[in-house]
């Protein structure tokens, strides 16, 4: 059973931006770990028809960095020449476009960007993973070769069922292939706001061979990857003679107390630290005359801003090059979001980047604003100015 750790009190849907005269609600962001699965979870799930659908606004192509990634891990995929892949989670495309449209397929739940692929000409499913969706799959195409998911198989909240469905439309010799930010990074980095809605779990190496195990599959290679803050690209399989060990992965887990509950209670404490020390520093800087905005409206600053209490009294504005988040609102907190070039002002004398995970994109990008003395202020791994 879960065990509580953390509490991040109530919040909104982390990517509800909204419009002014939009109502909004608010949950109970809780984290548990549970030692027989050493997986980490959300305590109480959000309905997934709430957080995708029709209106979903986060858009995977928003960075050079996201660009540039799943390329490289579509021409790695396309090396092995699978007849069929399949991605759960396409987004708008960023990772399908490379593929001829007769060679991948996906499943999309976000009906707006299930269209977008479909335009392009890939066979989309705008549904959710579930067993109809898989009975139709296997009765259109037969078996697939390669199952991607990027950031996606964490959304589900019953997490066997869905490592069951990959094995079930995967062929004997086929690669499921997943990648999901991982708990190690999050308490090395101490980015509490990985924890939101749709992140149903945190993964650790340690929880996946557990439940991978238990859909018969063996992970045969892990590679660390530095987007979203820290996340483990997992290759597993059904090959039971054909194993690599992944036991000093394991290990550097074990080391570094993730099958402990105290592990998770000393982040949580570190937590409530890095929250006191963000806002003194803010209303420092404030009261020294300072102009602050928000660099990049993500999910992820949508918890620190509702945790820490920040609001427009502190953040002018956010900006986003998303269109579609211009003109919104942050959820919770209501601080007006803005294209860059509208709020980055010449009197702009710091931002607080709430797309902390592209600072070394943003920094390179913002060369003119730390030119003019501009600050970057950032809570990971602990709060600081650049
Ligand atoms: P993510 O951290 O959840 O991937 O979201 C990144 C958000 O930050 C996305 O809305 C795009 C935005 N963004 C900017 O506004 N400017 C930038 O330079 C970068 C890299 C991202």
């Amino acid at each position: 059973m879960k065990q509580q750790f953390i509490d991040l009190g109530l919040q909104p849907i982390a990517n509800g931006f909204l419009h002014p005269e939009e109502h909004e609600w608010f949950f109970r962001l809780a984290a548990g770990y549970d030692p027989e699965t050493h997986l980490v979870s959300l305590m109480h799930f959000v309905d997934n028809t709430v957080l995708f659908n029709d209106r979903y606004i986060y858009c995977s192509s928003g960075s050079a960095t996201m660009r540039t990634h799943f390329e490289m891990i579509a021409a790695s995929i396309k090396n092995r020449h699978p007849r069929l892949v399949l991605e759960i989670g396409s987004n708008d495309g960023v990772f399908l476009k490379h593929f001829h449209p007769g060679a991948a397929i996906a499943v999309e739940p976000c009906g707006n960007f299930a269209r977008v692929t479909t335009e392009m000409g890939y066979k989309t499913y705008p549904y959710f993973w579930n067993t109809s969706t898989v009975d139709l799959i296997l009765q259109n195409h037969g078996m697939v070769d390669v199952v991607y998911a990027a950031n996606c198989m964490c959304h589900m909240p019953d997490i066997e069922n869905a490592f069951s469905l990959v094995r079930r439309v995967l062929a004997p010799e086929g690669t499921f292939i997943f990648e999901d930010p991982s708990v190690i990074h999050m308490l090395q980095r101490n980015s509490y706001d990985q924890i939101y809605d749709e992140h149903a779990h945190i993964f650790s190496l340690l929880a996946l061979e557990k439940l991978l195990a238990l859909a018969g599959f063996a992970i045969f290679n892990v590679e660390k990857l530095p987007v979203h803050g820290g996340s483990n690209r997992i290759y597993a399989h059904q090959c039971p003679t054909w194993r690599t060990s992944i036991a000093d992965q394991l290990d550097e887990e074990r080391s570094a107390g993730l099958d402990k509950i105290e592990t998770y209670l000393e982040f949580a404490r570190r937590v409530a630290q890095s929250k006191v020390e963000l806002v003194e520093l803010l209303w420092r800087l404030r009261a020294q005359g300072e102009k602050i905005i928000g660099y990049g409206a993500t999910s992820k600053s949508t918890v620190v801003y509702n945790y820490c209490g920040i609001g427009p009294d502190l953040l002018n504005c956010v900006t986003d090059t998303t269109p579609a988040k211009q003109g919104l609102l942050t959820p919770g907190t209501h601080i007006p979001i803005v294209a860059p070039e509208v709020g980055l002002k010449p009197d702009v004398t710091a931002v607080f980047l709430g797309a902390w995970n592209f600072a070394d994109e943003i920094v390179a990008k913002e060369r003119a604003f730390a030119a003019r003395g501009g600050k970057f202020i950032t809570h990971v791994p602990n709060v600081r100015v650049l």
